[in-house]
């Protein structure tokens, strides 16, 4: 592979349209930078191209996907198509197939952000949320029996398995031996008591392979109002996959926007290609407005070159986008009057610089 990498890049719908090139603009300034090269090919999938063709991606999809050493991901949604559609056929459709069973979604805090979390500053909100990426509550299976009669039922039944639970677990405190060594398992085991007993059990066994990070319990509600109240105790959560994506809006409310939040879907041991897309949706509400903030999807092209072993190209990146913030260059969901192309410019003359 070397230092040539070959992304698929997936705007999606919406914002994704927007967002994503402004992202991959800033891919190619840190690559001629750091002098490696990043190969782009588009595809056109989501909601717009089920509008025309009848199906968010071609039944090949996946294959094609597995060339690359990376997917460069918006979101994708559109309010004129049916929203059971879009996790469903493209978004856990790839995280599943491609076992990308960590999700990384990190929470910081930006030099001239201001947290509506008014006491609290850069040194209170930095932590990661890792939240299990394949199964527990979203794993679809289910059914419903007469829907249409007085007698209608409808089962979802969550799925944990010690393997699911296991790989999860390790990550989360191989992770947190690289930041400040603290695991927090953020569960529900008093009342799911099946599933997130198990959950709980399994991680505490891991947990015991790690006896220089510290480990502890958090129940979620306890954990949503900490988040508000003292966000500085957290340095790596590990958590299921429907708490994980609530607490990571929350987490993005709490940086200042949702329009900040990166991720990576990661295939650990790298035998398929890895997702990185924003923690937010297609925003269709703002689409094609040029006001969207790209930092989310910016962010997300950093823990994409960081996980290409990219380290100092990531970092370059990072440093460019609080250098944008502590700058004012503020879009306006953070009260500023930059556009989304003005922000990424501010990003790539950092990189050039
Ligand atoms: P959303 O995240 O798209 O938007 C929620 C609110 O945050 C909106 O007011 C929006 O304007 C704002 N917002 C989001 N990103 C922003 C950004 N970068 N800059 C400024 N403001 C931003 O969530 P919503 O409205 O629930 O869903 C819209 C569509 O996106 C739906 O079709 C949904 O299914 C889809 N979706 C797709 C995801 C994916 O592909 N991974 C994830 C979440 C939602
Ligand atoms: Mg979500």
């Amino acid at each position: 592979m070397g230092r040539d990498y070959k992304i698929a890049v997936v705007n999606g719908d919406g914002i994704g349209n927007e967002i994503v090139p402004a992202g991959v603009s800033i891919l190619k300034a840190a690559a001629k930078k750091y002098g490696f090269a990043i190969q782009t090919e588009d595809f056109s999938w989501g909601a717009g191209h089920y509008l025309k063709h009848g199906e968010f991606m071609p039944k090949d999809g996946l294959e094609l996907l597995k060339n690359f050493d990376a997917i460069y991901f918006g979101a994708v949604g559109l309010p004129e198509v049916d929203d059971t559609l879009p996790a469903k056929d493209y978004t856990f459709k790839v995280r599943t197939e491609l076992q990308q069973y960590v999700n990384y979604r990190p929470v910081k805090l930006f030099s001239g952000v201001k947290s509506p979390l008014r006491d609290k500053t850069e040194k209170d909100i930095d932590f990661v949320i890792l939240r299990e990426n394949n199964e527990g509550e979203f794993v679809q299976n289910g059914k419903i029996l007469y829907p249409d009669t007085p007698n209608g039922v409808a089962v979802d039944t969550s799925m944990v398995t010690r393997l699911g639970v296991e790989r999860i677990a390790h990550y989360a405190f191989k992770l947190a031996r690289k930041r400040r060594k603290k695991v927090t398992n953020v569960t529900k085991s008093n009342t799911l008591i099946y599933t997130l007993g198990f959950w709980d059990q399994v991680i505490a066994e891991v947990a015991s392979e790690y006896p220089d990070v510290v480990y502890d319990k958090m129940y979620v509600d306890n954990a949503a109002a900490s988040f508000v109240l003292k966000p500085e105790v957290f340095d790596v959560i590990v958590t299921t996959n429907m708490i994980g994506d609530i607490l990571s809006d929350l987490g993005g409310a709490i940086m200042g926007s949702l329009g900040l939040g990166g991720s990576g879907n990661i295939n650990p041991e790298g035998r398929f290609p890895s997702m990185f897309e924003p923690i937010h949706g297609s925003a269709p509400d703002i689409a094609g407005q040029n006001c969207a903030n790209p930092i989310g999807q910016v962010w997300s092209a950093a823990i994409m070159l960081e996980h290409l072993g990219e380290k100092e190209a990531a970092k370059n990146i990072v440093d460019g986008i609080e250098h944008a913030t502590s700058q004012g260059n503020l879009t306006k969901d953070l009260k500023g009057n930059a556009s989304t192309s003005e922000v990424a410019a501010r990003i790539v003359d950092f990189i050039e610089s």
